[in-house]
């Protein structure tokens, strides 16, 4: 993104004026765009939010006027990002756990703290840690030599995903290996690279669910309406809320995983469960557990504009342990639907397809995160409701035609075209 250079201004970029007094200072590591879309949430608390970014260009480090720029590996930038703050939260899960164990030491607020964030960052801890509480959770293997891989493949009758432990996202140390040389193949290479392994079933999936709770450290949760994600290549697409047609026993099973894992690991501030919704053995629906996110996701952005309190708000809500917001839905169906970058850029300005956007559909609410193009990467969402008079007349308007205009919106957004009739 090319943005004027602050470091320009005289007195450079922490602006500490900026802070309310007596109002929490929340300080956010790292500089995403889930960092950035705490920053409207904050403005409205009268919170102020510094963050720990790698460069002022950083999707956050644009909008949020104190910023310390460093690495979160080194524990001497995240105390910089600390000093004075009310709480320390992430907008990614990749801290060192033992750096965290430092600040805690030191008297610093740490939400969710390092005990809680393993289960996020490390998924055979993960799954090793449901399966012990009673959680559906796929039969998993820890992958310490190629011979695992070989017997894995055997045990699992080769529907096996391999998984990087740590440090994955968007699909990335995801795979499916065709055939039991690839597994072996794979398995190899990644001990060799020092990445840590695991195994598990590949699961036969109806479609997937996301439970998003929130947890303040003095134990109140909130969870919103059950949704449904969409996944293209490993990468949320689309998420439908409430999921639809949600065999009501499955939507209080996935509120009971969600509130058992919050309140047993001691989660605090945002979390997203996501689940598989499957069919047991005896031909029933079923949840098994998918990954841990201690954070506002991807698949609670669709709370912005159909929900009474955002994950975001309630995210900064959660980790001052102020009391949370009502998640009640503003109208019957949200749909939100990434803009993620097509193969090439379009010759028109972003404004320009907004324009074209808000045309066709003035309801359609655009989410830009201030990055340039990239194929495949997320640059932006669309959040698209049941408008209001649909809802009250009593024809609503079903999920499906909301899907379509906000996968139409951001279609377009990415392409500068809208998509076929049949890709809609
Ligand atoms: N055991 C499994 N069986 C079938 N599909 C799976 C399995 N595990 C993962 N997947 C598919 O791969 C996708 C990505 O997996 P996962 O969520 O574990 O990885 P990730 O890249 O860390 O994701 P995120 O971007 O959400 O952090 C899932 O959303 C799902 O579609
Ligand atoms: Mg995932």
């Amino acid at each position: 993104m090319t943005v004027h250079s602050v470091d320009a201004v005289p007195g450079g970029r922490v602006a500490p004026d900026s802070h309310v007094a007596g109002q929490p200072l929340i300080a956010i590591v790292g500089d995403g765009q889930l960092a950035r879309m705490m920053q409207p949430a904050a403005a409205e608390l009268g919170q102020s939010l510094r963050v720990l970014a790698a460069d002022t260009a950083g999707s956050a480090a644009q909008i949020i006027p104190d910023v310390v720029i460093g690495d979160y590996t080194e524990i001497t930038d995240l105390y910089r990002v600390a000093a004075g703050a009310t709480a320390v939260t992430f907008d990614h899960e990749h801290v060192p756990p033992e750096h965290l164990r430092a600040l805690q030491s030191d008297g610093v607020n740490v939400e969710p703290g390092p005990d809680a964030l393993v289960y996020a960052q490390d998924k055979l801890a993960q799954r090793k840690k449901l399966r012990e509480m009673g959680l559906p959770v796929p039969p998993f293997m820890a992958m310490t030599s190629p011979d695992d891989a070989r017997e894995c493949w055997r045990i699992m009758g080769g529907e096996v995903c391999i998984k990087a432990c740590r440090g994955g996202y968007d699909g990335h140390g995801v795979w499916f290996p065709d055939s039991e040389g690839e597994c072996v193949d794979l398995v190899a290479t990644l001990l060799d690279n020092g990445t840590p392994a695991m195994a598990e079933k590949k699961v036969h999936l109806i479609r997937e669910l996301s439970a998003m709770i929130a947890r303040r450290p003095s134990g109140e949760t909130a969870l919103w309406p059950i949704a449904e994600s969409v996944q293209h290549d490993g990468i949320c697409w689309l998420t439908i809320a409430p999921a639809p047609d949600l065999d009501p026993a499955l939507n209080s099973e996935a509120q009971r995983i969600a509130t058992r894992i919050a309140t047993e690991l001691g989660v605090t501030g945002v979390m997203a469960v996501e689940l598989f919704e499957t069919i047991d053995t005896d031909g029933d629906p079923a949840l098994i557990v998918n990954e841990l996110a201690m954070r506002p996701h991807n698949t609670g952005h669709w709370t912005q504009d159909g929900c009474v309190t955002s994950q975001f708000e309630q995210h900064l809500r959660a980790v001052a342990d102020m009391p949370l917001g009502s998640t009640a839905m503003t109208s019957s169906c949200t749909v939100m639907a990434n803009v993620l970058g097509g193969h090439t850029n379009p010759d028109t300005t972003w404004s320009q397809r907004m324009v074209e956007v808000w045309t066709r559909y003035p309801e359609a609410k655009i989410h830009f995160y201030g990055k340039d193009y990239r194929p495949g990467r997320k640059i932006g969402h669309v959040n698209v409701s049941t408008p209001y008079e649909a809802d009250r007349a009593g024809h609503v308007e079903c999920a499906d035609d909301v899907r379509k205009k906000a996968h139409a919106a951001s279609h377009f957004l990415a392409h500068g075209c809208w998509p076929e009739a049949n890709q809609e």
